[in-house]
C-alpha cells in the first residue's frame, strides 16, 4: 500500500473535452492516474494522443470537463485561480512543448522573471539565475533575447526558468524534441540529477528513448486513454 503522504498529484476519473464546431473532442478520456513523491514518471504516446493537455491539466493550467484533481492530497478542482496561481509557483516547475518565453526578455530575465514574484534579495536571485543558464550550457547567452537564439538554445532557457528555484514538481513536455543529441542528453542528465539528488517529482511528456530508458514509471496514452 501506497503511504498518501507520497502521493504528489492523482488524477480521479478525469475527461478534458474540446469543443471544435459541431464536434467534441475528448482530449483526456476517464484517467485515473497517481504521481508519486520522487517519482521519474514519462507519459509517451503519439502526436494528438493527449500527453500536453494532461500535463496542462496536472499542472493546473487548465481544468478537468469532468472528473477531478489532487495535489499533495488536496482536491484543488474546485479552487480559485489565484490558489491555482500561487500552487505553480511555489511548487511547479513547467517546460512547455512551445517554450513560452517573453520575446522582448533577454535569457537572463526570461529565468529572473518568476523569481521576482518570491524573492526580494537581488543576490539570491541573480545566483539562481546565473546558475541555471550555466547548468543548461548558456553562459555565452545570457543576454540574447529568444528571437536570436536557436531553437535548442529557446528550449534551454525555459528549462533553466523551470528548475531555476528547484520545484517540487516538475513537468516538462517534451523537453528534448528541438535538441541535438549530445545536448539532450545533458538535459535528460541535469533532470535525472535533479531528480535524485533534490527529489524533484519530475513527469514527463515524451517519446525519446534516452529519457524512457532513465524513467522510474512509464505509462502510454492512445486517443486520451492511458494503456
Ligand atoms: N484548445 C483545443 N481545442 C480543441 N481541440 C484541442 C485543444 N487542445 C487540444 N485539442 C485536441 O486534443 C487532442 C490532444 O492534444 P494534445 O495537444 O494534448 O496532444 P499531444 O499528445 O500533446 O500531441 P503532440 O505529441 O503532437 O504534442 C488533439 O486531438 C488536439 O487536436
Ligand atoms: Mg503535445
Amino acid at each position: 500500500m501506497t503511504n498518501p503522504a507520497d502521493i504528489v498529484a492523482e488524477f480521479k476519473g478525469v475527461t478534458k473535452s474540446f469543443k471544435f464546431g459541431d464536434d467534441q473532442i475528448f482530449a483526456l478520456n476517464n484517467i485515473s492516474y497517481t504521481l508519486h513523491k520522487s517519482e521519474f514518471a514519462v507519459l509517451a504516446g503519439p502526436s494528438g494522443s493527449g500527453k500536453s493537455t494532461f500535463l496542462n491539466v496536472l499542472g493546473c493550467l487548465d481544468k478537468p470537463s469532468e472528473g477531478e484533481l489532487f495535489i499533495e492530497g488536496e482536491n484543488i478542482t474546485y479552487e480559485p485561480l489565484e490558489r491555482l496561481y500561487d500552487l505553480r509557483l511555489h511548487k511547479m516547475g513547467f517546460i512547455f512543448q512551445s517554450f513560452n518565453l517573453v520575446p522582448v526578455l533577454s535569457a537572463w530575465e526570461n529565468v529572473e522573471l518568476p523569481l521576482l514574484f518570491k524573492y526580494e534579495n537581488k543576490t539570491i536571485i541573480n545566483k539562481k539565475v546565473e546558475k541555471a543558464l550555466v547548468d543548461v550550457g548558456l553562459e555565452d547567452r545570457m543576454h540574447h533575447k529568444p528571437g536570436q537564439l536557436s531553437g535548442g538554445q529557446r528550449q534551454r532557457v525555459a528549462i533553466a526558468r523551470a528548475l531555476a528555484d528547484t520545484p517540487s514538481l516538475l513537468l516538462a513536455d517534451e523537453p528534448t524534441a528541438n535538441l541535438d543529441q549530445s545536448t539532450s542528453l545533458s538535459i535528460i542528465n541535469l533532470l535525472q540529477k535533479l531528480n535524485q539528488e533534490y527529489g524533484v517529482t519530475t513527469l514527463v511528456a515524451s517519446h525519446d528513448p534516452d529519457i524512457i530508458e532513465r524513467a522510474n514509471k512509464v505509462n502510454y496514452i492512445r486517443d486520451g486513454v492511458i494503456a
